[in-house]
């Protein structure tokens, strides 16, 4: 492993004074910030309180809304969707949007969701209707930039007749009114995806295509956006979603909570939590704000957790350059146990998992979803087929962290794996099918695809591959061959054969190159 000098960095978390976070805030938020949760009563710091706080070190190249269309790469649409060969109905041709504004008040009792999504769409061809994702969701109502449209509220496309069509590079705001009542367990599928209701609220696990199911939306990775969520839940209540918090306002129907998501984000990263969260905010390495989410009941067993993220950021940015988005956080939810995922700037954990024991399993899924924030969440894939983009990354990181956390070495995880993947019947690790996205080949398949690069290329070009992957693509989605031309370009080698026995191959070779 390269040997980098590493910084000592104390994590200082207090209890959340979300109006400290001025720099994304949006409406005055001293005034609006009523309600915020604390766990000892400790006062919100005033405004001089927090003007010793370092600025951030933002990354030159980052955090724009994207201005052009997003680059659709080699996909070619279909007739409703983006091209994804593995999830034909997701993404919706002749479309990119801008923003969205999701507004819903969840009922807990009835598990029943209702409000609206108001998308800001750029049409990147003249149609006279389109289509957005949606499976579940009832539509009472379209208008495009305030004018009734006409719709059908199909499963899974509502079909979208705008009275005057859409005219390229002509960007129209799209209200779509909606009423659902969305259940992941309910659907039967595996891994169950979507809009989660627990005892004391809720939660969404999106990855790869459950976004659809509680929000219309063009539910694919190719196409990001940046995002402001309102949600109203019952009076004591937090929602939490991506972002900064921008307001939290008591009102006859509950609190009515406020998120504002600067960095361009798809769909599968969105993060909703609901419930008796606690919000507590931190400062990382640089001054990187730091917000977290975790059930009041668990503010305690937590801490450890909360303490370990500030290291976990200081290792990483000094083999993958500065961290890439505008925050980072985790949401400790009451979801399935085993399952983690890496909503941007604020990963998403079971409590079942982060129980108060520190070891192995910790590590691996704090670790992991810390790098995705790199790995999938600045740079994400273009299509489903790319997910070993996102997974190899994450779990070759993972390994380098529990070397560096002294559990394990990574040349022991690398060889340990290579002779599982030899037994693995699965498709290869660049051409999965849909049920193999989240599978060995994807994940200790990809971090061997990756080892044999670093073993070719060396460590240093192999790193600089990784951190030019980050700083030059933060804000978008790319392709395998996006990442092949840029190993191939710092390499400077031809790496063909290299990726046709690594990454495209049934079996592969017997040892390292
Ligand atoms: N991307 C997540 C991770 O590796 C896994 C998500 C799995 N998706 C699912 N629907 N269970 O951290
Ligand atoms: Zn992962």
């Amino acid at each position: 492993m390269a040997a980098l000098t590493l910084t000592a960095c104390s994590a200082n978390h207090d209890v959340v004074a979300t109006r400290s976070d001025s720099a994304t805030s949006l409406t005055q938020p001293d005034e609006s910030v009523d309600s915020v949760p604390t766990t000892d009563g400790a006062e919100e710091p005033t405004p001089t309180d927090t003007a010793s706080v370092p600025p951030i070190s933002l990354p030159t190249t980052t955090t724009q809304a994207p201005s052009e269309p997003d680059d659709p790469g080699g996909l070619v649409p279909t007739a409703d969707g983006a091209g994804d060969l593995l999830y034909p109905a997701l993404g919706n041709p002749g479309i990119d949007v801008v923003s969205y504004s999701v507004d819903l008040t969840y009922d807990h009792d009835a598990r029943a969701l209702a409000g609206s999504v108001t998308l800001v769409v750029m049409p990147t061809e003249d149609r006279a209707e389109f289509t957005l994702d949606s499976s579940g969701p009832v539509v009472s109502r379209v208008a495009i930039d305030g004018v009734d449209a006409v719709f059908e509220s199909g499963d899974p496309e509502l079909r979208i007749a705008p009275v005057t069509g859409l005219v390229r590079g002509q960007q129209v705001e799209v209200r779509v009114e909606y009423t659902a009542t969305p259940d992941a367990l309910a659907r039967g599928v595996f891994p169950p995806t979507g809009w989660f209701n627990t005892i004391d609220g809720s939660y969404v696990l999106n990855e790869p295509d459950g976004t659809r199911t509680w929000l219309p939306s063009n539910d694919h990775p190719s196409d990001k956006a940046t995002w402001n969520f309102s949600v109203t839940v019952a009076a004591g209540v937090t929602a939490v979603a991506n972002g900064a918090l921008v307001s939290s306002t008591d009102g006859p129907n509950g609190t009515t909570w406020v998120w504002r998501e600067d960095d361009p984000m798809p769909t599968y990263l969105v993060m909703l939590a609901t419930g008796e969260y606690d919000l507590v905010e931190g400062t990382g390495p640089g001054g990187l704000p730091l917000l977290s989410a975790v059930l009041s009941s668990d503010r305690q067993k937590v801490q450890p957790y909360l303490d370990s993220i500030d290291d976990q950021i200081d290792f990483f940015d000094d083999f993958f350059g500065p961290y890439p988005l505008d925050r980072y956080g985790i949401a400790v939810t009451d979801s399935l146990g085993g399952l983690a995922m890496e909503t941007l700037g604020r990963s998403l954990f079971s409590r079942s998992d982060l129980n108060g024991d520190v070891g192995y399993l910790q590590d691996l899924l704090l670790s992991h979803e810390l790098a995705h924030q790199w790995f999938g969440d600045a740079v994400s894939p273009l299509s489903w087929q790319d997910i070993w983009l996102n997974e190899s990354f994450a779990t070759y990181a993972e390994w380098m962290w529990l070397e560096h956390a002294g559990l394990t070495t990574l040349e022991d995880e690398a060889a340990d794996s290579l002779g599982q993947r030899q037994a693995s019947t699965g498709s290869p690790t660049g051409s999965p099918t849909a049920a193999e996205l989240f599978s060995y080949n994807s994940y200790q398949g990809g971090a061997l695809v990756l080892h044999a690069l670093r073993r070719t290329i060396g460590d240093d070009k192999f790193f600089s591959v990784l951190q030019r992957w980050v700083s030059e693509n933060n804000g978008t989605s790319r392709s395998t061959d996006d990442f092949i031309l840029l190993a191939t370009d710092v390499g400077g080698v031809d790496l063909t054969a290299l990726f046709d026995d690594w990454l495209y191959a049934d079996i592969l070779p017997a040892a390292f190159p």
